[in-house]
């Protein structure tokens, strides 16, 4: 996987992810709490109206019974029971008139008292007003009673008002209201009340009421609608399919108490019959549709509590204004998420760009170093770690260059002293062989020359020559032999100005003869430690190799300096430089490219030898500008590896 969907993962699980969790959880739990507000809120309220509605049905009741004591219907009652006995009170006519006069200012001042009726033993109307005016009494026929209405021949019914209890308001429906009811398809809510009239124990007649719901709409039109909720209320009536589920008010159709003209609504209709099953199951709850967008709260209630029927009061309120806070809540954690998530992948990223890049590099560098670019190293920067990583691969490549540098110097001196040892060997064994007669012959050439008469100068020269060729001879000799010895160098600290000065003197003769021109310049106060001779021996066969490669008018420079922990000590000429090919065996010994008897190719090889044994390093390179430079690099004490 990339470092960038790693980054980009990591910042997701720890961070955004939570975070959503989180909050959407903190949302959630708000909501729920705020939801157990509004149903508590809600079913405060649905208590409320019960409550006032209960209260409000208890005092239709009372006012009733108050009713049957005011001096107008208590005057009528003499009148009610002559007339239980089939005769017409004298006054009849005119205490109607005055009953029926106050029962219609009575309706003024309470308006939910329909009609009301004063009704004879058998349930024939003696008075009826209703809105305020009274239904005049008519005579059905000469032998008949003036009655405002006749008794509906409900032989069921007037048997029912016998058992009613003296002094007791029942709640009841009329016969007249249930044809009113049947006739017209009205909902007439509310129940029709009743109360027996008597006089000394003698059952005389009733006061009837038809309760009209103004009042009740009152109270429902003045309770809170919270969270902008609509109330209904709905009959449950075991007793009366008709009106089983009817809904006898309802904010959103329009039914009202007040108004029986209504066409009934249904309790099923809402919420798809759900509001009914679940009232079914509980008296008062919560029922909830998400794809219609609303939840209903209800309470069930016994209006009149002797009676069967039961209301359901319930308030509607829509969802998705309850819950349009939480909705753009979330809205704004899901934008804030996106964001993040955005900002993460960008953060990644760049992140991954300041990680990677580095690395990048150094795996190239790796590859590199590897690959054989011994060179290579990566620049060092950015972050700690990075830098570490960095600086640990340089050290690294230093370490092994070093490493390989050394071998290939073991390496190097291992074949030198070999070939060293072997060609000594051979070498010291021909020396020892020819000196003595070389010596033979120089005595013999210098007794000759002794022995030479007079004049004989040809002779003489000859002699001469031939004791020159002996010497050079016996110089190749000697120089063999000291290179096949390997002298161990002895250890002294010397200075080196002066030690230079008096090396090149000893080039001087033949740097003069060359018309060689040598300079010589040291750095002040330089010491050395080592083999004064043997050191000195090197520098002279460095200089003479200078001045036979240089041109004539030319100069060979000489300087001695502190460098690197190390004395380097340089010689420079300007002679044709380097030969092209054989570049890697100038140090062998024996290798020479100068005519016979110019040169052995010794030099190098017994320097080089001298140099290794005082621990340095012995290097012939070309010169920029033309020429050759030889350096001697010595550790300043010059502490041999042996
Ligand atoms: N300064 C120089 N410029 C050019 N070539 C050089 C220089 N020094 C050494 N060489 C080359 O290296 C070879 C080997 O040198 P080395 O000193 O070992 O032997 P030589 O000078 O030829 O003989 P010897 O020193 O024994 O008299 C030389 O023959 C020459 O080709
Ligand atoms: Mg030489």
């Amino acid at each position: 996987m990339r470092l960038k969907t790693h980054l980009l993962l990591w910042i997701l699980l720890a961070t955004v992810v939570p975070l959503t969790a989180l909050t959407l959880g903190a949302t959630r739990y708000s909501e729920v709490v705020y939801r157990e507000g509004v149903a508590e809120d809600i079913g405060a309220t649905l208590n409320t109206v019960v409550g006032e509605i209960s209260r409000r049905l208890q005092s239709d009741q009372e006012i009733l019974r108050g009713l049957a004591t005011v001096p107008a219907l208590q005057d009528y009652l003499p009148v009610m029971a002559t007339a239980a006995r089939g005769d017409l009170h004298p006054d009849f006519f005119e205490r109607t008139a005055r009953l029926a006069g106050f029962l219609g200012t009575f309706q003024g001042i309470v308006p939910g008292f329909a009609i009301i009726r004063v009704l004879d033993r058998s349930a024939n109307t003696l008075v009826k007003v209703e809105n305020r005016r009274r239904s005049p009494n008519v005579f059905d026929g000469i032998e008949s009673y003036p009655y405002a209405e006749v008794e509906l021949n409900n032989a069921e019914f007037v048997a029912g008002l016998e058992a009613l209890p003296a002094g007791e308001v029942t709640v009841t429906l009329l016969p007249q209201s249930r044809i009113a009811r049947r006739e017209a398809g009205q909902s007439l809510p509310l129940l029709d009340y009743i109360l027996p009239l008597e006089a000394e124990g003698e059952r005389l007649g009733y006061l009837a009421v038809n309760i009209r719901g103004e009042h009740i709409d009152h109270i429902l039109d003045f309770a809170p609608r919270v969270y902008q909720g609509q109330l209904l209320i709905a009959e449950l009536n075991p007793d009366d399919p008709a009106r089983d589920g009817v809904l006898l008010f309802d904010d959103a159709g329009g039914s009202r108490f007040s108004d029986p003209k209504t066409p009934a609504e249904h309790m099923d209709g809402v919420l798809g019959g759900r509001l009914s099953r679940a009232v079914a199951e509980r008296p008062f709850g919560l029922v909830e549709d998400r794809g219609a967008g609303r939840a209903v709260y209800y309470t069930e209630f016994l209006p009149y509590p002797d009676q069967l029927v039961s209301w359901v009061v319930a308030m509607g309120v829509d969802l998705q204004a309850l819950g349009a806070p939480f909705a753009g809540i979330r809205l704004a954690i899901w934008a804030f998420a996106g964001l993040a998530v955005l900002l993460a992948l960008l953060f990644s990223t760049a992140a991954a760009r300041t990680v990677a890049a580095p690395v990048v590099r150094l795996a190239a560098g790796l590859k590199a170093f590897a690959d054989g670019d011994r060179r290579r190293r990566v620049a060092v920067g950015g972050m700690d770690e990075v830098r570490e990583l960095e600086e640990s691969f340089n050290y690294m490549a230093d370490t092994l260059e070093r490493a390989r540098q050394e071998r290939d110097h073991a390496e190097r001196m291992a074949t030198q002293s070999a070939k060293l040892a072997s060609v000594g060997q051979l070498a010291a064994g021909i020396g020892h062989e020819i000196n003595n007669p070389l010596n033979n012959i120089l005595q013999l050439a210098k007794l000759a020359e002794r022995g030479l008469p007079e004049g004989a100068e040809r002779a003489r020269q000859d002699l001469r020559d031939l004791r020159e060729e002996t010497l050079r001879a016996s110089r190749i000799v000697r120089d063999i032999l000291n290179f096949a010895r390997q002298v161990p160098p002895r250890r002294e600290r010397f200075e080196v100005g002066p030690w230079l000065e008096e090396t090149l003197d000893l080039a001087r003769q033949v740097a003069a003869r060359a018309r060689v021109r040598l300079q010589a310049g040291s750095a002040p106060g330089l010491e050395l430690v080592g083999d004064r001779g043997q050191l000195q021996q090197v520098l002279v066969n460095l200089l003479l190799n200078a001045v036979q490669a240089s041109p004539a008018e030319s100069m060979v420079e000489v300087a001695a300096r502190a460098g690197d922990g190390a004395l380097v000590i340089s010689v420079a000429d300007r002679g044709p430089g380097l030969p092209e090919t054989d570049r890697d065996r100038l140090f062998d010994p024996f290798y020479t490219t100068k005519p016979v008897g110019q040169g052995t190719g010794l030099g190098l090889s017994i320097g080089l030898g001298i140099v290794e044994h005082h621990g340095g390093t012995l290097t012939l390179e070309n010169r920029a500008g033309g020429g050759a430079v030889a350096t001697i690099r010595l550790p300043p004490d010059a502490d041999g590896s042996e």
